[in-house]
């Protein structure tokens, strides 16, 4: 894709990865790509707004050529120094070793650690601005969204807010902006990227977000995804909802099994949740995408897990899943526990210690069951969904 103007003399030159299909290792799938955005602003100062991966430098250096030689380029601004965004900064100080990078103190710190740099930066505070001629850039410390070292940058002229991963989404697609693209599509892969990056730092981007009311703001264009211009009240007001961890009313089930005791169980008591009314959904987190079941965690406002006891705890798939979704911190959610056992058991137990230590609040006993359950048993399943449901409608 070429080049595009999304405001006066300011180009993206970013880079469409329509192959990434997982991102920050396996942490995080990306089921529709992404992209790495990079913005050149012509001015009398010209200037260039973070860049892109390592393999996509000679993409980033093909588009700036097309506006201006990569020689006219005087500043970089470093948003944030993950290798997403500062890849291409080797090459590009290579080629033109005059440029001088913009950044916080930890940007810098951080360079010199993954690239033992010795570049020309500047270190820039929240508050701090830099005249490129008719445009004028200003910075704001973003510290812990979602590293020490992010900023944003605005520009007043042009109204516009270089947001780095804030505010990014990673959809590969051959649109630039948010009003030509698919709403759901959109919507599920903007709240995928705050879900799997963004929501351990919920409270420092609601204060963040209270800091931004000061700039007056058209678009927004982060380091990834598509370009805000479109509905920034809904966007803002959505990113506040997430902040601030508002939940639906809905019970997510995840477990894990050997011998489909816990599946019964799982099925059991979320026929018991729908047929109170609530909305419900099940995975079975070994076959299941995990940003998927995240994604739906980051909505609900009720947990469910199970697992059938293996060597006295729960089986490996879920406790992974659980100790990542306890880094996510999330805040303000209820739950219980489940799942099948042979003799000793030990699963249940543990689920509940790691939701505990998790934030979640436990609100009935954790039910187990000896092998496959009876009929009996199928009934007292029923009665612990339809309790379950019960608490979520009584929110
Ligand atoms: C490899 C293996 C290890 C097990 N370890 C335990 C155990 O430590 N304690 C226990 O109570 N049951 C243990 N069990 C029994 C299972 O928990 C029991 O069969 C249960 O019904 C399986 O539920 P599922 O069908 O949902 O997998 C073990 C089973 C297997 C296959």
């Amino acid at each position: 894709m070429d080049t595009i103007q999304i405001k006066p003399n300011i180009h993206w030159v970013g880079a469409i990865d329509w192959d990434l299909k997982h991102f920050h290792g396996h942490t995080y799938n990306t089921i529709h790509g992404g992209t790495y955005n990079s913005y050149l602003i012509m001015d009398e100062q010209v200037t260039l707004i973070d860049t892109v991966q390592e393999n996509f430098t000679q993409n980033l250096i093909d588009k700036i050529s097309q506006i201006t030689p990569l020689e006219t380029i005087q500043n970089i601004i470093v948003n944030h120094i993950e290798y997403d965004h500062s890849g291409a900064l080797p090459k590009l100080l290579e080629l033109a070793p005059h440029i001088k990078l913009y950044g916080t103190q930890k940007a810098q710190e951080g360079l010199v650690k993954m690239y033992g740099s010795s570049w020309n930066f500047t270190v820039v505070k929240t508050g701090d601005t830099l005249n490129l001629g008719q445009k004028t850039l200003q910075f704001l410390e973003t510290p812990m969204i979602h590293w020490p070292d992010n900023m944003v940058t605005y520009c007043p002229q042009d109204k516009i807010l270089f947001s780095n991963d804030a505010f990014g989404q990673q959809y590969a697609t051959n649109e630039r902006f948010n009003d030509e693209v698919d709403q759901d599509i959109l919507y599920q892969e903007h709240a995928k990227y705050y879900a799997s990056i963004l929501w351990p730092f919920a409270n420092l981007i609601t204060n963040k977000l209270k800091e931004l009311e000061a700039f007056d703001i058209d678009m927004i264009a982060p380091s990834h995804g598509v370009i805000w211009r479109h509905d920034l009240p809904k966007l803002l007001e959505t990113y506040k909802t997430w902040s601030e961890n508002q939940t639906k009313p809905k019970v997510v089930i995840v477990y894990e099994t050997m011998w489909q005791s816990t599946t019964t169980m799982a099925q059991k008591i979320a026929q018991a949740i729908e047929e109170a009314g609530v909305e419900v959904v099940v995975f079975d987190i070994a076959t299941s995408d995990h940003t998927q079941v995240l994604y739906h965690l980051f909505e609900a406002k009720a947990y469910l897990f199970g697992s059938s006891t293996h060597d006295n705890g729960m089986l490996p798939n879920l406790a992974g899943f659980l100790h990542f979704l306890k880094g996510q911190k999330p805040q303000h959610r209820f739950g219980a526990a489940f799942g099948s056992l042979g003799w000793g058991g030990g699963a249940v137990k543990e689920i509940e210690e790691l939701m505990q230590a998790t934030g979640i609040e436990i609100v009935q006993p954790g039910i187990a069951i000896k092998y496959r359950p009876t009929d009996e048993e199928l009934r007292q399943l029923y009665e612990f969904g339809k309790s379950f449901a019960e608490k979520v409608k009584s929110l």
